[in-house]
């Protein structure tokens, strides 16, 4: 059969992403989106958002002619014969469940042009059962009716390595209600698959569950560590050391099992409590019962990060200055969404402490979002006068940091090193009282 010509229906991080993927990958590619303003900039080769190699792939896409951009879901049902929906699910207000407004909006806009045989593919992460949901929809109020059809193909990409995991991904899924969409799912990866990445073909419902399972084990992962880290503390243990055990054993590795301040980020803190929500919605709220304890831990490091800050300096933080390294939620990123780093940080604030933030790439959004705490040129501007300097984010800057330089600039030279990304020794030695969660 034919290459199939694509459509990607939302252009924020996943969205755009993709859609530059696929062009440079050689498909013809409509990028579409309700916002003039993102289409604009996309248009004109400016990546609205931080993710290392995207600008280049933009560039070289927009070059080629294959990747356009439009706000008309008419002139996107004719031009494409496989439509990707990239929309977000954010948290809804005021509840742990999913917010779908965006995916049916923008598959309600495109079905009511669908006057041909297509395939819409749901990317966005969402509660199980609303490819089933979508199916009926589409069906419904495409004009062509029941030549239309729906798959699922969840995405996986992580922050900063957006493109890596776009152009070869661990796996790809393919959720299908027919041979002739996995037909059309195979040939819209075929430079993918190319490269032999293994596909795992499943029904619709299953595909949308092994998103929401992926992420809830990696959190799972994440605060099994940190949990060790609360048993560590109060033990006298290193759960530094206790992790590098533990990652020698194959069947546990070592990937996920840092230990720190936790998750946070725009995925895994909204898809357990999404799933929480979905599983209860299905009577089996008790099988997932277990990621409330894993979102419980994960806060905990919050605090108990607030907790060492305060005893370092001296039993309360009101009127000390406070250095904070670290906004985004995760390095190479400028993603601030549910970042425990701001978290902390303005807990810090708000028990009266003056607190300067410092982060290589997500100043803008941190100051448009928290305009009550101080930002400095750089970690030594930040970290100037300091009672307590606490390095929230580990980016490769930050480990690189001189403990003497800094020594020289700090009012007293104590370190909360919240992500386990410094030496201690070094530390020690150039005269820092040296604190990190679980550590001795
Ligand atoms: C995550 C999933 O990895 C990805 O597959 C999914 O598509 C989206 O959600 P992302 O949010 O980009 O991706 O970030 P990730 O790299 O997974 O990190 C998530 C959070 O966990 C970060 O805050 C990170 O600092 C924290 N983390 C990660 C740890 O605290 N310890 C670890 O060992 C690993």
């Amino acid at each position: 059969m034919n290459t199939p010509r694509l459509t990607v229906i939302g252009t924020g991080y996943l969205g755009a992403t993709h859609a530059i993927c696929m062009a440079v990958l050689g498909f013809e590619v409509l990028g579409v989106d309700v916002d003039q303003a993102k289409i604009d900039r996309l248009a004109s080769g400016e990546v609205p958002f931080f993710e290392p190699g995207l600008p280049e792939l933009l560039a070289k896409a927009l070059e080629s002619g294959r990747l356009r951009f439009t706000t008309s879901f008419q002139e996107a049902a004719e031009f494409g014969d496989v439509h990707f929906i990239c929309v977000g699910t954010p948290q809804k207000q005021g509840s742990h469940a999913a917010d779908m407004t965006y995916v049916d909006a923008s598959v309600s806009a495109l079905a009511a042009h669908l006057t041909r045989k297509a395939l819409v593919v749901g990317k966005s992460t969402v509660p199980v059962g609303t490819a089933a949901r979508l199916t009926a929809l589409v069906k419904e109020l495409a004009p062509a009716g029941d030549e239309v059809e729906l798959a699922w193909n969840p995405e996986f990409l992580r922050e900063g390595f957006a493109v890596e995991d776009t152009m070869k991904p661990d796996r790809l899924v393919f959720g299908v209600a027919s041979a002739w969409a996995e037909e059309r799912l195979r040939a819209a990866f075929e430079p993918v698959l190319a490269q032999g990445v293994p596909v795992k073909v499943t029904d619709l419902a299953t595909a949308e569950l092994v998103k929401v399972a992926a992420n809830s084990f990696l959190a799972t992962k994440i605060s099994y560590i940190n949990a060790m880290a609360e048993v560590c503390e109060a033990t006298g243990a290193d759960v530094h050391d206790l992790a590098e055990a533990l990652a020698f054993d194959t069947r546990i590795g070592g990937r996920f099992l840092r230990p720190g301040l936790g998750f946070g980020g725009g995925c895994l803190p909204k898809d357990i409590r999404a799933f929480m929500a979905r599983a209860e919605e299905l009577g089996v709220g008790q099988a997932v019962g277990f990621l409330r304890e894993i979102d419980g831990i994960n806060q905990r490091r919050r605090a108990r990060t607030v907790d060492l800050v305060t005893e370092l300096a001296g039993g309360d933080v009101a009127g000390k200055r406070i250095a904070a390294l670290g906004a985004a939620f995760k390095p190479n990123s400028d993603d601030i969404r549910d970042a425990p780093a701001l978290d902390v940080a303005s807990t810090l604030h708000r028990l009266g402490a003056r607190v300067t933030v410092f982060d290589p790439a997500a100043m803008e959004n941190a100051k448009r979002v928290h305009p009550e705490l101080s930002y400095g040129e750089s970690a030594l501007d930040a970290a100037r006068d300091a009672d307590v300097v606490v390095l929230l984010t580990e980016w490769t800057e930050f480990r690189e940091i001189d403990p003497a330089a800094m020594a020289a600039v700090v009012a007293g030279p104590s370190i909360v090193d919240g992500r386990h990304a410094l030496d201690p020794a070094e530390w020690r030695a150039a005269g820092w009282e040296y604190r990190a969660l679980g550590r001795p």
